[in-house]
């Protein structure tokens, strides 16, 4: 079967290596990709979210089926384009993705089916919005409801700082994602993420994976796409993700099923393991970034199969193999990021990229005249593997050692928490 990967960043890197090894396999074609992922797949030039330029390529290249990485090609309604002509593709329709596009869908969801998640408010206009902040009191979150590329979550220390943030998204920041705020109270724990795969009826366990948001040592600085990760999460122990499974996962496949817009794909769940135990943070509908760098080298069944069977609605009961071993993986960034990432800067992954045990995937680079280059914000993830994480933490940031490319930026303390030190 030939298979279209969409996407361009490390996660879709490690999806790429993931899908090559499947048995399944006869072509793999990525759109747009990146010099990594070209290392096994074709890569094809065309923008993921133009409907008609993917289906176009599905037809030229014979695709059997199309795997999504990104949000916004999902939000977009790109597997219902795709469905419609025929063509089967990993991840849910346009309304099963309002699970990630709409904050106020997915808590108005929760509320309907008494899926454990923070006290809120849904408004459209800002006074309304600030009276009941007034109300409530503080710390308290503001967020634009839509799709704001990770910014559009204040978490506020005082009336005033939520009054700003309502301000700040109804002064347009987010555009359409804007139009209105969902406000909640704060959680307080511990975040994990937990990923489950669905075929539209049932799901089961993926794996758990916890990531390092900002940009400094000691989670200090500002927030980022992500600067590491690593699995499994040693908070979501067996029972935690039972619960997770059952308070969380299956109401919402049931739920959204009961509506009639089932959810097919990977659930990545955002969790506050807190003393009443795990509670949603939020929903992504896509795997996460950094964490499927660190989640996809455990996985010991066939990831195709795995995809196949949530598009075609033939999950078995049982979740996929793991290896017990642990993964860690370290973003690698550009000196500068995220406000003004240094591009260009020439990089030599001699000496790491072959170390056993030890996956480096590309983010953000280009080739230039046979020389591979800087080419983003975050540029390389490199991830360990290791009997425990600590193992792995050691052989990652070896090899983070080994890359020869002077503008490299990385944090120091991935993991840190995991393993208590
Ligand atoms: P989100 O985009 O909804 O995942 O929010 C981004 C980040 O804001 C989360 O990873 C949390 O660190 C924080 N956050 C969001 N909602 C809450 C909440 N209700 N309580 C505490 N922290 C939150
Ligand atoms: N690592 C968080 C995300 O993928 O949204």
């Amino acid at each position: 079967m030939n298979i279209l990967l969409l996407g361009s960043g490390g996660r879709e890197h490690a999806m790429a290596l993931a899908l090559a090894k499947s048995p399944l396999l006869t072509t793999l074609f990525a759109a747009p990709g990146n010099p990594g992922i070209a290392a096994v797949a074709t890569c094809l030039a065309l923008d993921p979210e133009n409907h008609a330029a993917v289906i176009a390529a599905c037809r030229a290249h014979k695709i059997g089926f199309v795997v999504v990485g990104p949000e916004a090609p999902l939000v977009g309604g790109l597997v219902d384009a795709l469905e419609a002509e025929g063509i089967k593709a990993f991840g849910p329709s346009k309304a099963a993705a309002a699970l990630e596009g709409s904050k106020a869908f997915t808590k108005a969801l929760c509320a309907k089916h008494g899926i454990p998640t923070a006290a809120y408010g849904t408004f459209a206009d800002a006074a309304a919005a600030k009276a009941y902040v007034t109300a409530q009191g503080a710390p308290i979150v503001v967020k634009a409801d839509g799709l704001a590329a990770g910014k559009g979550v204040v978490v506020a220390a005082d009336v005033a700082e939520a009054h700003a943030a309502i301000d700040h998204v109804f002064g347009g920041a987010f555009g359409a994602a804007g139009a209105s705020v969902v406000i909640e109270a704060v959680l307080e724990g511990e975040e994990a993420s937990f990923f489950a795969l669905c075929d539209g009826n049932r799901a089961v366990a993926f794996a758990s994976a916890q990531d390092h948001k900002r940009l400094g040592d000691g989670d200090t600085g500002p927030n980022t796409g992500g600067m590491g990760a690593y699995s499994p999460a040693p908070i979501l122990d067996a029972a935690c993700e039972a619960r997770v499974m059952r308070e969380i996962v299956q109401p919402t496949l049931d739920g959204m099923a009961e509506a009639g817009t089932p959810f097919k794909g990977v659930l990545f769940v955002g969790l506050m393991i807190g003393r009443d135990g795990p509670q949603l943070i939020e929903f992504n509908v896509r795997f996460g970034d950094p964490e499927t760098q660190a989640m996809l080298p455990r996985l010991e069944d066939d990831f195709l199969t795995l995809l196949l069977a949530c598009a075609d609605g033939t999950m078995g009961a049982t979740s996929p193999r793991l290896s017990s071993e642990a993964a860690l993986t370290i973003v690698i960034a550009a000196d500068g990021y995220p406000v003004a990432p240094r591009k260009g800067g020439a990089i030599d992954l001699d000496g790491a990229a072959d170390l056993p045990g030890v996956t480096v995937t590309h983010a953000g680079t280009k080739t230039v005249d046979g020389t591979l280059v800087a080419d983003g914000g975050r540029v390389l993830n490199v991830t360990g593997r290791g009997a425990t994480i600590a193992a792995a933490r050691a052989r990652a940031y070896d090899a983070a050692a080994r890359i020869d490319w002077t503008d490299a930026y990385y944090r120091r303390d991935i993991g840190a928490r995991a393993i208590g030190a």
